[in-house]
């Protein structure tokens, strides 16, 4: 329920406003002059203040200048008789959202304040989402500990302070975008926009009429101007994902871009002027696009002032674990179970495997998990069988010794063939020259005979 406080120094204007309002379903206050609505504001919030312009001692003018001092962002309107428009209008100036002409009618009324009421909600709201938008993408929120790691949050805060431009180079699911974001929030550019596009998702022609925008008449369906992203994050920072996927076309125009700071729409021809900044990220080998004629150089050494380069996950093994944790609690926070622990050896298994999609697959390898575990623990048959059978290899390589046993070949062996058949125990029998009670035997001695060899 929203709480309303009236100030006027009309009793009876008091006195009606509190009964339209209680009606209306707010809660009401009253006072009769400024000096009495400062010491409610001083115990108490309101949603809203209304106050009248013409009081004795304090005006609403002075009432409201006064409240702003302590709560800037305090809704307030006022009411006024016609004759003194021209106050209220000051009043606006000075920060009061609405105002209202005496005498009024009472659905204008109702809906003046409804509106305020409701941009308040809308307000606190954006706030909310700003905070969590800034908070999750801080540098915190990049996790891991590795040296490579430590360095290079270190470099990526120190550069987030500049304006230059940013290649972040990685894999596929390294944490481009991420640390992108974060750069964004760390700068003076925070409070602008953060765009960003994946050159790889669009055809040329529309890429580039949606990073440049394009003029009236450009092309067939170009019934008006509009505006590209540039324009959009004018003022912020731009983030062009997989840059080494752009034509040449396009290449050229981002090199105008960096070195003029301007655009120029399809079908226009007075270049106008863009204010951000760029980081472009790749999961490609650049310098061998640039060797094979496929992108510019110029372009290359322009976007590469400062490269940031993400290590693959397997080359930060000691970051694995930190990691791992960390998903455990994002996802058992989201399903609302109380965290569980990952044992000892699935969490060798995870470091022990190639994580090819990196991160992201570590990610949503601990998400699955966390909706299989059936009990406080995560165990490594709740991982995929690629993430299993990788722990077969190496704990058969690793216990291989000097001169290889009879014993230890014919594990391998049997544990490749299951490999090739995925598991299907007829068919790896009829190859290995066995019958399958035979197999089944062996894969229980050999220990091959969980679920993992199938899973
Ligand atoms: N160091 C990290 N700490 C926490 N989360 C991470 C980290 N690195 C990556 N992630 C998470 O992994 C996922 C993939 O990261 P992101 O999208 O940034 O990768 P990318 O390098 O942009 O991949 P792609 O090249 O495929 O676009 C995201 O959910 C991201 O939040
Ligand atoms: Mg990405």
């Amino acid at each position: 329920m929203a709480k309303i406080l009236v100030v006027d120094d009309e009793q009876s204007m008091c006195d009606f406003m509190e009964i339209m309002l209680t009606k209306e379903g707010y809660s009401v206050d009253k006072a009769g002059s400024g000096h009495e609505a400062l010491g409610k504001t001083g115990s108490e919030s309101y949603d809203l203040i209304i106050a009248d312009l013409m009081m004795p001692e304090m005006s609403g003018l002075e009432l409201l200048s006064e409240v702003k001092k302590t709560c800037p962002n305090q809704e307030f309107i006022v009411m006024t008789a016609f004759a003194s428009v021209d106050s209220a209008i000051d009043a606006m100036k000075q920060g009061a959202l609405d105002y209202i002409t005496k005498p009024f009618k009472v659905d204008e009324i109702k809906m003046v304040i409804e509106k305020s009421v409701n941009r308040r909600k809308l307000r606190t709201e954006n706030e909310f989402l700003k905070k969590q938008l800034k908070q999750d993408f801080s540098f915190d929120d990049f996790i891991g500990r590795s040296e490579e790691i430590i360095k290079l949050k270190e470099l990526a805060k120190r550069i987030s302070l500049t304006d230059s431009t940013i290649l972040i180079r990685g894999e596929s699911g390294t944490g481009k975008d991420l640390i992108a974001k974060a750069i964004h929030a760390a700068s003076e550019r925070s409070t602008g926009p953060f765009v960003t596009i994946n050159c790889a998702a669009l055809p040329e022609s529309l890429l580039e009429s949606e990073l440049f925008g394009y003029k009236k008449g450009a092309f067939t369906g170009a019934v008006k101007d509009k505006d590209g992203l540039f324009k959009v994050a004018d003022g912020g920072t731009f983030f062009l994902d997989e840059i080494g996927n752009t034509s040449p076309g396009i290449q050229v125009k981002l090199l105008r871009v960096l070195e003029d700071k301007q655009i120029t729409p399809v079908g226009g021809i007075k270049p106008i002027g863009a204010d951000v900044r760029l980081i472009a990220a790749t999961n490609a080998n650049l310098e061998e696009e640039v060797k094979n004629g496929r992108f510019r150089s110029d372009l290359f050494y322009r976007l590469n002032v400062i490269p940031i380069q993400i290590p693959p996950l397997r080359e930060r093994i000691d970051d694995i674990p930190l990691l791992a944790n960390y998903f455990v609690a994002k996802y058992c926070q989201r399903a609302g179970t109380e965290t569980k622990a990952i044992s000892p050896e699935a969490m060798r298994v995870l470091q022990d495997y190639e994580w090819a999609g990196n991160v992201r697959e570590l990610e949503n390898c601990i998400e699955r998990a966390v909706l299989l575990a059936r009990n406080d623990t995560i165990a490594l048959s709740d991982f995929p069988s690629r993430i299993i059978e990788n722990r077969k290899e190496t704990i058969i390589s690793r216990d291989k010794p000097e001169t290889p046993t009879l014993e230890s070949i014919e594990k391998a062996y049997i544990y490749y063939i299951m490999s090739q058949t995925q598991g299907q125990k007829a068919k790896a029998a009829k190859i290995l020259g066995i019958d399958s009670s035979t197999l089944y035997r062996k894969l229980k001695r050999y220990r091959l005979d969980d679920t993992d060899a199938q899973a």
